[in-house]
């Protein structure tokens, strides 16, 4: 079976730890058999729009809707402003395939230390699932500025939450959480100060929440929460949280956990009309871009989510087994305390596939 893949590696360590997955992934299907990738790169980053004037050609969303799944490293450049570049590639993508799930799994890797281990009661004190919404919320693109450039100047952000919207987000939550065996659906929100959206965001979530009795349910403010995660780690699971609250959230969740050069991020069309994404959480880190030293890791399970989503679940275990050896073995990036460069540690992990 073939699996036809689109890489876009963009900017700075995007580059390095795209390769680094495209070799794991031909080790993998070289290793296990029974499937291959057939990669496609595409080169849409700040570096090409530089020179060009522009991220993605005009039919670029139709081109991408040819794969089976995109690999995406990420996308920003100290000489593109972030909404820029941000606007041009990753967000369009998300919202023109349909890509309302992001899913943003947490747990502590052997071999890896959080900044938590003081509370740490048992290995699994810290294994969440976040599932952010990803189509609409604050990132609907919505408002505008008037009176520019003069003291005067007014901008709105306008948040946009439908009923439609809501509720396909929370019912995938439940079922992710219903799947998990804690069985523990955490929604976070702020309903407090915001009170028409996040008002009707807890609603959806309680009438959803009915169809869903087996499922273990509690509602967090999104400021309480992050002082939860920190020191109460272990009395969550799954997480539900809007787009925005949610990719703040994701990142504590991966520094928590070691780094956020280990946390992976699916951007899924749960319908399956059209192909999944699969990114590290990271950006492009321009202060370590071109050194070889980025941590791969997170590359590494997203292209195991990538694998899983492909229903080679047999080969995406193998992957995080393999990665798990290899940050067990101690061969790690200084950002998880170690001493080894990307090079290394990705034929670390080849070598343990091959092992498999
Ligand atoms: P960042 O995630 O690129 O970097 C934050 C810090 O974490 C930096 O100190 C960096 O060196 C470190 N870091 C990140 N990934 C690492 C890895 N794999 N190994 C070791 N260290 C790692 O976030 P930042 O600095 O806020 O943004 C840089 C650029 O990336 C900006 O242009 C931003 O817009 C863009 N960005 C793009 C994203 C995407 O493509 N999905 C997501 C987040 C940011
Ligand atoms: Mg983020």
């Amino acid at each position: 079976k073939i699996h036809r893949i689109a890489s876009i590696p963009g900017d700075g360590i995007g580059v390095d730890i795209t390769e680094a997955a495209i070799q794991v992934l031909d080790t993998l299907s070289k290793t296990l058999g029974g499937f291959e990738f057939e990669f496609k790169t595409f080169d849409w980053s700040s570096r090409a729009y530089l020179e060009r004037g522009w991220y993605m050609p005009p039919d670029g969303l139709d081109r991408l809707k040819e794969y089976d799944a995109i690999y995406f490293g990420a996308v920003g450049s100290p000489d593109v402003p972030d909404h820029i570049s941000l606007w041009s590639l990753i967000l369009p993508i998300r919202k023109a395939l349909n890509q309302y799930v992001n899913i943003r799994p947490t747990r502590i890797l052997p071999g890896t230390i959080s900044p938590l281990t003081s509370c740490a009661t048992s290995p699994t004190f810290l294994d969440w699932v976040i599932v952010r919404e990803n189509s609409e919320g604050e990132y609907s693109g919505q408002g505008g500025i008037s009176h520019e450039h003069s003291p005067n100047a007014v901008a709105t952000e306008v948040s946009i939450f439908t009923q439609a919207g809501i509720e396909r987000i929370m019912r995938f939550a439940f079922e992710t959480a219903r799947a998990r065996p804690r069985k523990k659906l955490t929604m976070v929100t702020k309903s407090n100060a915001q009170r028409h959206g996040m008002v009707l965001w807890d609603k959806v979530f309680f009438d959803v929440a009915k169809e869903y009795p087996d499922v273990e349910i509690d509602k967090m403010l999104v400021d309480a929460m992050t002082v939860r995660m920190v020191l109460n780690p272990q009395s969550m699971d799954t997480i539900v949280a809007t787009n925005l609250h949610a990719d703040i959230l994701s990142d504590l969740a991966a520094a928590l956990s070691g780094s956020i050069g280990i946390a992976s991020s699916s951007n899924l069309d749960p319908t399956r009309q059209n192909p999944s994404m699969f990114e590290p959480i990271h950006g492009s880190a321009p202060d370590i871009a071109g050194k070889g030293i980025a941590n791969p890791v997170g590359a590494f399970w997203s292209a195991a989510e990538m694998v899983r989503w492909l229903g080679e679940g047999e080969a995406a275990d193998g992957l995080m087994k393999a990665v798990e050896n290899v940050t067990g073995a101690g061969i790690k990036t200084k950002d998880l305390g170690g001493d080894r460069n990307t090079r290394e540690v990705t034929d670390a992990v080849c070598a343990e596939i091959e092992r498999l």
